[in-house]
């Protein structure tokens, strides 16, 4: 939390900056010190805001210099301790916006500059804390401002309580109720242009949780001489005049009215129907909303204009004298107009006007009246009628401000705030019953303050055991007793001269009064007067020396106006009036009442010593009002106006006694409670006595000696200054003290995170630590079982199947599988097979025998067709000499070609010979002779029907297959064959001896070509063949150590050929 300084028109303010706003200047803890200190200083700037900081606080001179410093400055407040003094700006300042409520919550008093709202906030507060009634007492004279300053009170609570769970509507109409009663209770006077005509005294109930639920409004004396007469520059009530320029044309159509103040005897008695400051028009529009606010239907507000209207017609009644002197209504068209709006009979009326009833020996008798006694008449229905609707006014207003839950328990747990504006100490030229009993109001007012503050101030300083220095102040009680006491006060004396019988008039009590109370300090008549105050005292007039100055009243209509006769005649007809607010207002059981009706001084007084009372019982807060000039202007200070009102308001005496006494005070156990922070001794606890403590902890603030005081129960802390510093000191304190407890928050809030993160790492370790410990346990069961089970069945494996070996064949049967799986042969050429079990054994070959047919079949899918004759061929070829002859094995690896001559190798006459006949194969041989088996080179051709021998390019030898009856070779290594032909053959030369390189290969596709396959001979010693016709030739073959063919001696062809051992 930071604080900041923010300029506002009246004056510096603390403003306590909340976090999540954004704050201009980042303050440490030096930071808000420096800022509080400048804004300590910033408080006494414009002179001071606290008359008690005042250095030469006796001097009326300094206080009112003071006042003029900032009223200059406009700033309208300054505090005499817990009293706020305000001046009327009489302008517009701007310091009554929400902005300025908000902030004023919620702050101690003394931290921001005086302001309405400050003490607004610590009433509520103190309301609110200690669940104690408040009551606000707002002082003045005429015009200084009480009744703007109770409007802002009421707006203040309005706008910043919170709203009641039900009846919301409470607060608008506690604002609404203003403009009504203003309307009807207000009226521009000399003094003020909205004077209040009446005292009010307003309840506001709160219920427990500081929202208003409910007001109630005490009206005192209105001043209804006014409804029939004014002063020269005055008028009379709001209403009328703004009914007739507001009203809506029908309205007053209906009511009888013309838009015109002039036309009304009664609006224009002062002369000044129209003021410049006020606009009548706009006013009317905001009371009659303020009517619906304050629930008036339609009906109620019809009948409530009929009788203000009534009022203007009585007024222009007229009377004429008859020749017997009698008063006739001259004013018809009135009359004809006042019967219907008051609902009454016409020809009565006519006659209550100009007659009086009189009972004489218990008989009525009406006895006429002359002009005079009429107008009296008629002057005195139009007060009756007007300020008994008053009344009932305030009092449709108090059944609206019923708190809605009246009748309901928390009714009990409501408490009360009290606003008093009651008209202000007055004094005019001429001054009449009114301003007697405004004054002594006044005088009562005074008298309560003088004994809530300043003796109760005293009283407590003696209750605490302090030293005192008695302050000198006037006590006013002296002039209360003069006015009010019995048989002896001056409202005794009138009511006496009011009720004996005889012709008592207003001098006769002017008499009896210099009589009763001619020694009295106070009392002054010309009679009584020396002879240089004689001059300015007329002989129908005495003066009483107020607490607030001298006032002379004339006597003149003391008499009347404390009467209030209305004729007996009047009364009974307005009692059967139709309107039904007259029939209110005007009760029947007054006529049958035979008791005197109490005079209005005694009335007054009454609901004074009532008022007084109230206040009593409330904790008081005071706003003291002074006016600073007579022409209502801003800016204007007329000293010698306000040191009247300084001195009458008795301002001094109090900052006196302030002065004498200590600024502030509080109980030990609160003080340490709220400074205990700022001592290490008394933080965080004190455990001895709070006194103690309390003197431990100023000791330890350097308090000095005449700082303060320590009391019974409380300690006494003289200057404000010494205050502030210590606030200040708290303010700082706090600072590090939040840093502190956020501290050890951040760190305790951190390990516990800490310890609940690792409490949970040591809960899912531990859980799952068991988890891996079942598993593995588990695991190790199995497999103790399975081995269990394995060895069981290993040792029965010889056994037919049963339960404890069945297991031990299945894993081995699976266990085979799964390595055969794994150990598959790879190709056809491999071999390898893993061994089955015993049990498995057929299988195993079965599967052996798939698994062969299976890679066999995907071998053979996947040659190709010249792969596949070569294969075909090898096959033929093994078929023939596997085994059989020595030189197969080394033909094996090398592929068989499918031709070893190509066409450009032949010739073309040969192909030429062979004609369409395809050359299949063709391999160079070697040829022996059949006789001389001299090697001869030749080419040996295969087509589809004949073996060809071809000599260069002539074909030697074609043998069809058809003739081939065999070929021969030997089992040596030797490549040596014969192909035996037909003999019966002639046309062959005989059997033919060749040589080929690619034996093998020549003979297999020679076999294949013609069909031989199985005339193939493979001879161990000797091969026979027909050399030519009727002649065999013989070749031997004998084993040697490498190839040698030779012609033998005996003829035959010797063939040595290695050995191989192959076979
Ligand atoms: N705080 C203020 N700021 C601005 N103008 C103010 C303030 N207080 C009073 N005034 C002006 O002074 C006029 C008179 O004030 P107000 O009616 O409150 O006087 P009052 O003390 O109630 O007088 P009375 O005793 O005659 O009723 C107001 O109409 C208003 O113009
Ligand atoms: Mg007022």
């Amino acid at each position: 939390m930071a604080l900041q300084v923010e300029l506002i028109p009246t004056g510096e303010i603390i403003r306590v900056v909340h976090p999540h706003r954004p704050c201009k200047l980042a303050l440490g803890s030096d930071g808000v010190r420096v800022t509080m200190e400048s804004a300590l200083t910033a408080r006494d700037r414009v002179g001071v805001q606290d008359f008690v900081l005042l250095e030469n606080f006796t001097s009326e001179a300094a206080f009112i210099e003071n006042l003029r410093r900032r009223f200059r400055e406009n700033l309208i407040y300054t505090y005499i301790g817990p009293v706020l003094v305000s001046v009327n700006p009489y302008r517009d300042l701007q310091i009554y916006s929400r902005q300025h409520m908000e902030r004023y919550r919620g702050v101690s008093f003394y931290e921001v500059p005086p302001h309405l709202f400050a003490v607004a906030d610590t009433v509520y507060r103190a309301l609110r804390t200690e669940r104690r009634d408040q009551a606000v007492m707002i002082s003045g004279e005429s015009g200084a401002g009480k009744t703007e300053a109770t409007k802002r009170l009421l707006q203040f609570y309005a706008e910043t309580c919170p709203a009641p769970e039900r009846g919301g509507a409470v607060r608008d109409q506690l604002l609404q109720s203003n403009p009504v009663l203003e309307a009807f209770g207000n009226a521009k006077t000399l003094r003020n242009d909205n004077s209040s005509r009446f005292g009010k005294y307003m309840d506001v109930q709160f219920d427990f949780k500081g929202a208003p639920v409910g007001g109630h409004i005490l009206s005192y004396l209105l001043e209804k001489s006014r409804v029939v007469h004014q002063n020269h520059g005055e008028r009379n009530f709001h209403v009328f005049y703004q009914l007739l320029e507001g009203g809506e044309e029908e309205t007053l159509r209906r009511l009888g009215l013309e838009r015109n103040a002039q036309s009304y005897l009664y609006l224009v008695k002062g002369q000044c129907a129209k003021v410049s400051s006020i606009n009548d028009k706009s006013d009317w529009k905001v009371v009659r909303k303020a009517l619906s606010v304050i629930d008036f239907t339609e009906d109620e507000v019809e009948d409530l204009l009929s009788i203000v209207a009534s009022v203007l017609h009585l007024g222009n009644i007229h009377f004429a004298a008859d020749e017997e002197s009698n008063a006739q209504v001259t004013t018809e068209n009135q009359l004809k107009y006042l019967t219907r709006l008051l609902g009454v009979e016409g020809s009565t009326l006519r006659e209550d006007l100009t007659h009086r009833k009189i009972i004489a020996k218990g008989e009525e008798l009406l006895s006429p009246l002359n002009l005079e006694q009429a107008a009296y008449a008629r002057d005195a229905l139009a007060k009756a009628v007007y300020s008994r609707t008053f009344t009932w006014l305030v009092e449709k207003i108090n059944r609206s401000l019923a708190s809605k839950d009246a009748e309901s328990p928390s009714w009990r747990s409501t408490t009360v705030l009290g606003l008093l504006d009651i008209y202000g100490f007055e004094v005019f030229q001429h001054n009449s019953f009114e301003q007697f009993c405004i004054n002594y109001c006044n005088e009562k007012l005074q008298q309560l303050f003088i004994e809530l503050t300043l003796k109760s101030e005293q009283e407590e300083y003696e209750a605490e055991g302090i030293a005192w220095e008695p302050v000198q102040y006037f006590n006013n009680k002296i002039i209360c007793d003069l006015v009010e006491e019995k048989f002896k006060g001056i409202i005794s004396i009138l009511d006496e001269e009011c009720l004996r019988p005889g012709e008592a008039t207003d001098l006769t009590f002017l008499e009896k009064l210099e009589d009763t109370v001619k020694l009295h300090p106070h009392f002054l008549t010309h009679k009584l007067a020396d002879q240089r105050t004689r001059k300015s005292l007329g002989r129908g007039e005495f003066r009483l020396l107020h607490y607030a100055g001298e006032v002379t009243y004339s006597v003149t209509g003391f008499l009347d106006k404390n009467n209030d006769l209305l004729f007996r005649n009047l009364k009974e007809t307005m009692c059967s009036s139709k309107n039904p607010i007259m029939s209110q207002c005007f009760d029947r059981s007054e006529l049958s009442d035979k008791k005197r009706p109490e005079t209005v001084a005694t009335q007054f007084k009454m609901s004074l010593l009532q008022l007084v009372e109230i206040l009593k019982s409330k904790e008081p807060a005071y706003i003291r009002c002074i006016k600073p000039n007579d022409a209502k202007q801003p800016g204007r200070f007329d000293e010698v106006l306000i040191r009247h009102q300084v001195k009458y308001l008795g301002l001094m005496e109090n900052l006196r006694v302030r002065r004498a006494g200590f600024a502030y005070r509080r109980k030990y156990e609160a003080f340490l409670q709220r400074y205990k922070s700022l001592c290490p001794d008394t933080w965080p606890t004190w455990a001895g006595r709070p006194q103690d403590g309390v003197a431990v902890l100023v000791r330890h603030l350097n308090y000095k000696p005449e700082e303060y005081k320590m009391g019974r129960t409380k300690i006494f802390i003289r200057f404000p200054k010494t205050l502030f510093a210590t606030e200040d000191a708290l303010e700082v304190r706090r600072q590090s003290l939040a840093t502190k407890i956020q501290a050890s928050w951040r760190g305790f809030h951190w390990q516990q995170k800490f310890l609940r993160v690792k409490r949970s790492a040591i809960c899912i370790q531990s859980w799952w630590r068991g988890t891996l410990g079942r598993r593995r346990a588990a695991k190790r069961k199995w497999a103790a079982q399975t081995i269990r089970r394995l060895i069981r069945g290993f040792i029965l494996r010889h056994a037919p199947r049963c339960p404890e070996n069945a297991f031990f064949l299945d894993h081995v049967r699976t266990s085979f599988l799964l390595t055969l799986r794994r150990q598959l042969p790879r190709n056809v050429l491999d071999t390898s097979w893993p061994t089955p079990p015993p049990a498995l054994r057929e299988a195993s070959e079965l599967l052996r025998d798939l698994c062969m047919k299976n890679m066999v079949w995907k071998y053979c899918r996947s040659i190709s067709p010249e792969w596949k004759q070569q294969l075909q061929q090898k096959a033929v070829a093994s078929e023939i000499f596997k085994g059989k002859k020595d030189n197969y094995p080394q033909s094996v690896p090398r592929l068989f070609i499918s031709t070893r001559l190509g066409t450009d190798e032949i010739s073309p006459r040969v192909l030429q010979a062979l004609g369409s006949e395809p050359i299949q194969y063709a391999v160079p041989v070697v040829k022996y002779d059949r006789k001389g088996y001299r090697p001869r080179s030749r080419q040996l051709l295969l087509t589809p029907s004949a073996v060809v021998i071809v000599e260069d390019a002539k074909v030697k030898q074609r043998i069809d297959y058809a003739n081939l009856t065999g070929i021969s070779v030997s089992s040596l290594s030797d490549s040596l064959f014969v192909l035996h032909v037909q003999r019966e053959d002639n046309k062959q030369k005989g059997d033919v001896v060749l040589q080929s390189d690619h034996v093998i290969e020549t003979l297999t596709k020679t076999a294949l070509s013609a069909d031989r396959v199985n005339n193939i001979n493979i001879n161990q010693g000797s091969i026979t063949f027909a050399g030519g016709p009727g002649r065999d030739g013989i070749i031997d073959f004998t084993p040697g150590s490498e190839l040698l063919i030779t012609k033998a001696k005996n003829g035959h062809l010797a063939v040595v050929a290695p050995r191989l051992n192959s076979r």
